[in-house]
């Protein structure tokens, strides 16, 4: 459920005209609704009420914006990241270190550092040899690192293929059939104290049925580490539940995730982490776009030629991704359109033939469940600027980050001496 609805026939986001916003902010604009992430991050704390203290990192690349991430840390919530820029967000939004956890198969040596200088809570190390340097660096600070070891269980997670992460040829983790002696060279080392496990397997499922089966192969792993000799006292279980993109597309929801997890992990007698992402922000923000213009199109429908583009939300390029797109003051008329953007290239499509508000040109519109994986995927292609983002809070909302115009990113660059007229 989000917070973006029609009232009078326009449609608001909460308590605020969405017209309004681009009235004074300007289009395209990133509109999130501070009242859906906390519904969000609620329910989700909710499904996991049978279990015990459960430690819960928003993954702060679905949506990094410091006004965001500062709405969930007031929700209890802790961070999972991914780079030294994440966890400087994280931690600039107010996030206590030790509720840090720092992923990503990539980590430089000094991300690493940086992480242990600020004490975070757990890195969940992707490698034998990310492990190896972690210690080097740990034990030349004199620390100890807290860490997970991430396996790679080998399942396929059933979903779209750029976003899958846990089957053997994708880069993450390591095969869970040699984690036991990976584990055991890892755990002698004075620089960290190896201590659970972690494992992802993707985003966006539509089905638990593939987690389930990768948490179950954690748990006999957990069995099989403290037969060995280990403590384990940490299980991080990842990301991953999907959200609908499409009205009345049903997905499992936090509840049936949280009894699913409860039945699987049942015995395993650890703190269980989570990392969710999209859940949380997905359907709690819309790029708000004006239609430029429309124009006849050679397949029998017209081109709704919007204001956003490719390079504000690259999804639809990238993963062929549906957002549903509705017009902010609808019309009782629909029509048959191609949704496009500016960009010079055949990418920059949102939809072909898809029936869709009707539209004229300077109406406005919304791609909705924008929330996730939009405005932190932006680019500057085409020499466009970098998109705002604005913060709904009942009736106020407040812009939490400046739109970049394409003379301040030009305003980077320079020409070097040797090629000045
Ligand atoms: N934890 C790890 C280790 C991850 O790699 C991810 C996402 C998450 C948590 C959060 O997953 P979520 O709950 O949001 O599904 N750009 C793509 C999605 C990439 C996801 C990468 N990893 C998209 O727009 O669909």
């Amino acid at each position: 459920m989000d917070h973006f609805h029609l009232r009078d026939g326009e449609l608001f986001a909460e308590d605020v005209p969405l017209a309004r916003i681009a009235q004074e902010v300007g289009t395209p604009v990133y509109v999130y609704s501070r009242a859906t992430l906390e519904r969000h991050a609620q329910v989700f704390t909710a499904g996991l009420g049978a279990l015990d203290n459960p430690w819960i990192a928003f993954a702060l690349k679905s949506n990094p914006n410091l006004a965001v991430v500062k709405v969930l840390q007031r929700q209890g919530f802790g961070a999972d990241v991914v780079s030294g820029g994440e966890m400087d967000r994280a931690l600039a939004a107010g996030m206590a270190p030790h509720d840090i956890v720092f992923s990503g198969v990539g980590k430089t040596q000094r991300e690493l550092a940086d992480g242990l200088g600020a004490q975070i809570g757990q890195f969940n190390i992707e490698s034998e040899e990310e492990g190896l340097e972690l210690a080097d660096i740990a034990e030349g600070l004199g620390q100890t690192a807290q860490a997970a070891l991430r396996v790679n269980p080998d399942v396929d997670a059933g979903t779209h293929e750029k976003i899958s992460t846990g089957k053997a040829d994708n880069k993450f983790g390591v095969p869970i059939a040699r984690a036991g002696e990976i584990f055991a060279r890892l755990a002698g080392r004075k620089g960290l104290n190896l201590r659970g496990v972690a494992v992802h397997i993707g985003s966006q499922l539509s089905d638990l049925a593939p987690m389930k089966a990768a948490f179950a192969k954690v748990g006999a792993l957990i069995a099989q580490l403290r037969a060995a000799g280990h403590t384990i006292t940490h299980a991080d279980l990842g990301g991953g539940l999907g959200v609908p993109y499409k009205a009345g597309e049903v997905l499992p929801s936090p509840a049936e995730y949280g009894a699913m997890v409860a039945r699987v992990t049942q015995g395993w007698d650890v703190r269980l982490m989570f990392e969710p992402g999209r859940v949380i922000s997905g359907n709690a923000g819309v790029l708000l776009t004006r239609v430029i213009r429309v124009k006849r199109g050679g397949n029998g429908h017209p081109f709704v030629i919007v204001d956003a583009a490719m390079n504000d939300l690259a999804r639809p390029a990238l993963y062929g991704a549906w957002h549903d797109f509705d017009a902010v003051r609808p019309r009782p008329e629909k029509m048959t359109a191609n949704i496009v953007g500016p960009i010079c290239e055949t990418g920059d499509t949102f939809a072909m033939g898809r029936e869709i508000d009707a539209l004229a040109a300077g109406d406005l519109a919304v791609f909705r469940t924008a929330g996730a994986y939009g405005a932190t995927m932006a680019s500057s292609y085409n020499s466009r600027g970098f998109v705002p983002e604005v913060l709904v809070d009942g009736s106020r909302y407040a812009v939490v980050a400046d739109r970049i115009a394409p003379a301040a990113i030009a305003g980077a660059e320079r020409v070097p001496d040797w090629l000045q007229d």
